[in-house]
C-alpha cells in the first residue's frame, strides 16, 4: 500500500525533501504530516480544493474529511465566500484600520449567541483561548486556569500543556487539569485548588484529545461547580462553534452558558480568526483603560480586512442551512455507526468517537468495555501505528483526513459517504494481521 502510495506522489516526495531543509520536521503546523511521517512516508502538497474534494500536486483526488482543520462546513471554494473575498481584494487586502465589514459580522455573531454581550476579533484561535485566559486572571485576581487533558486551545504558552497521553509535561505558568468526562477527577482538582482557579476552561466536546462526546451530566455539573465557587468557565467552541447548531453547542445542544466563549475556524469560512467573547463585565476588562486592565488584544492582522467579509459571507450562508443542521448531525451519527459495525465486524478493536457531524477512529490494543471513555483510558489502549497505518491507507485510496477521519460537511454527498465506508470495508481486514 505505501509502495503504491510512493508511487502516485512523486511530485509531494520532492516537495517533501526539500521541505525538510527548510522546516524543521517538515512543516509549519506539527499535525500536517497526518501521521505519515511516522511511518515512514511523507503528507501529500494539496493543490486545489471544491466542494468536498481536494487535489495534490500529482493530481490525485481525494475525498475531504480534514476540511481545513474542521473550518469548512460549508465544503472548500464555497461560491459566496469567494465572491466575497475577491470583491474586498479589489479595494486591498488589509487596511489596519477600523472598518465596516467587522461590526456587521460582531452584529450577527451577538445575535446568534445571545449571551455573547461583548467580543473581539483576533487572528487565531490560539490568540483567543490566551485573551480569554488572560481576561479570567484579571477579572478574579487569580492566576491558575484548569483545562482538561488532552484538550487543544493552540499554541499559545498559557495552554499548551497536557495534551498528549500520559500529559506528564510540566504546564509553562499556572495551569492543572483534569479528565473530561469524570466527576471524581474534576472534584479531586477543585478541592486541590478551586480556592486558586481564575477559570475552567474545556471544549464542549473534546476534539483533538479524542472526539469525545461528553456525559449527560458532566457539561451542567461543571457549570454548578464552578459558578459556586466563583470560577469563570470558558467554553472553547473552536471546533464546535457552528458545527453542531447555528450558534454554540455549549447553551443550545448542552444547555449550559459559559463566562466567556473562544470561537474560530467555521465562522471565517477558511479565512484566519480568532472570536472571544461573553460576559459583559469580563470582557469591558479589555477596553483600553478599564480600571483593573491590562493590555488584553493587539494584533496587525486583527479585524482583517478578508476575515471580516469572509465570516459575514458565512454567517449568512450558514443561516439559510439553520434548518439542516439536524439532518448533517444524524448523518454524522449513522456514519460513525457504519463504522463501528465494520470495525465490529472484523474484530479489530477500534473506538468510533464525536458528536453529530464530527467523527474520530481510534484503533485500539484491546477493546474498550465503555463507547465514552476518557483522553486517558484512550490514551491507555490506543493503538498509535495502526492508526497511523490506517490513515495512510485511507489516503492512499483517495479519503483524506486526520484522528481516523475528521467532519462531514454540507459537501459531503451520500456518494462520499458510501464510497468512505466502502474504502474502509475494504482496508480493515488488512489490520487483523498486525499486532500492536
Ligand atoms: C478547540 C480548539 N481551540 C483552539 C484551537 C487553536 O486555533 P488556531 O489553530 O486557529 O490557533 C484549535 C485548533 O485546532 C482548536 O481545535
Amino acid at each position: 500500500m505505501l509502495e503504491r502510495y510512493k508511487e502516485a506522489t512523486k511530485k509531494s516526495k520532492v516537495n517533501w525533501d526539500h521541505a525538510l531543509e527548510i522546516f524543521p520536521g517538515g512543516m509549519s503546523h506539527n499535525i500536517r504530516s497526518f501521521g505519515l511521517d511516522r511511518v515512514h512516508v511523507y503528507p501529500p502538497f494539496m493543490q486545489r480544493g471544491e466542494g468536498s474534494h481536494i487535489w495534490d500536486v500529482d493530481g490525485n483526488e481525494y475525498i475531504d474529511y480534514w476540511m481545513t482543520h474542521f473550518s469548512l462546513i460549508l465544503g472548500h471554494n464555497y461560491p459566496a465566500i469567494r465572491k466575497t473575498i475577491l470583491d474586498q481584494l479589489e479595494q486591498g487586502v488589509h487596511l489596519g484600520t477600523l472598518n465596516e465589514p467587522q461590526i456587521e459580522f460582531g452584529e450577527m455573531l451577538k445575535n446568534a449567541i445571545p449571551y455573547m454581550k461583548l467580543l473581539r476579533f483576533c487572528t487565531t484561535g490560539s490568540d483567543a483561548t490566551m485573551y480569554a485566559t488572560r481576561l479570567c486572571r484579571l477579572f478574579t485576581g487569580k492566576q491558575l486556569v484548569g483545562k482538561v487533558k488532552g484538550g487543544w486551545h493552540g499554541g499559545n504558552d498559557a495552554l499548551c500543556y497536557h495534551l498528549h497521553y500520559p500529559f506528564k509535561d510540566e504546564p509553562f505558568f499556572d495551569g492543572v487539569s483534569f479528565e473530561f468526562n469524570d466527576r471524581n477527577s474534576l472534584d479531586t482538582l477543585l478541592k486541590a485548588h478551586g480556592k486558586k482557579l481564575a477559570a475552567i476552561i474545556i471544549e464542549p466536546v473534546l476534539g483533538a484529545g479524542g472526539g469525545l462526546a461528553p456525559e449527560p451530566d458532566f457539561i451542567p455539573y461543571l457549570r454548578e461547580e464552578t459558578e459556586s465557587r466563583d470560577i469563570l468557565l470558558v467554553f472553547d467552541e473552536i471546533i464546535t462553534g457552528f458545527r453542531l447548531c447555528f450558534g454554540t453547542a455549549g447553551n443550545q445542544v448542552f444547555g449550559v452558558e459559559p463566562d466567556l466563549v473562544t470561537l474560530g475556524k467555521i465562522v471565517a469560512g477558511g479565512m484566519p480568526l480568532g472570536v472571544y467573547g461573553g460576559r459583559e463585565d469580563v470582557m469591558a476588562l479589555a477596553a483600553p483603560g478599564a480600571p483593573g486592565g491590562r493590555w488584553v488584544g493587539g494584533g496587525t492582522f486583527s479585524s482583517h480586512h478578508l476575515s471580516m467579509v469572509a465570516g459575514k459571507a458565512t454567517l449568512a450562508a450558514l443561516k439559510d442551512y439553520k434548518n439542516k443542521y439536524s439532518q448533517l448531525n444524524q448523518r454524522g451519527t449513522k456514519f460513525r455507526k457504519k463504522i463501528t459495525a465494520i470495525f465490529d465486524h472484523v474484530q479489530i478493536p477500534a473506538i468510533v468517537t464525536g458528536e453529530g457531524s464530527i467523527v474520530f477512529i481510534h484503533l485500539l490494543k484491546s477493546s474498550l468495555t465503555e463507547r465514552y471513555p476518557t483522553a486517558s483510558q484512550i490514551g491507555d489502549v490506543f493503538n498509535k501505528t495502526q492508526t497511523d497505518l490506517f490513515q495512510a491507507s485511507l489516503i492512499e485510496k483517495g479519503i483524506f483526513g486526520y484522528h481516523g477521519l475528521g467532519g462531514l460537511s454540507f459537501a459531503h454527498s451520500e456518494a462520499d459517504l458510501h464510497h468512505t465506508l466502502d474504502v474502509i470495508e475494504k482496508i480493515t481486514p488488512h489490520f487483523k494481521i498486525h499486532p500492536t
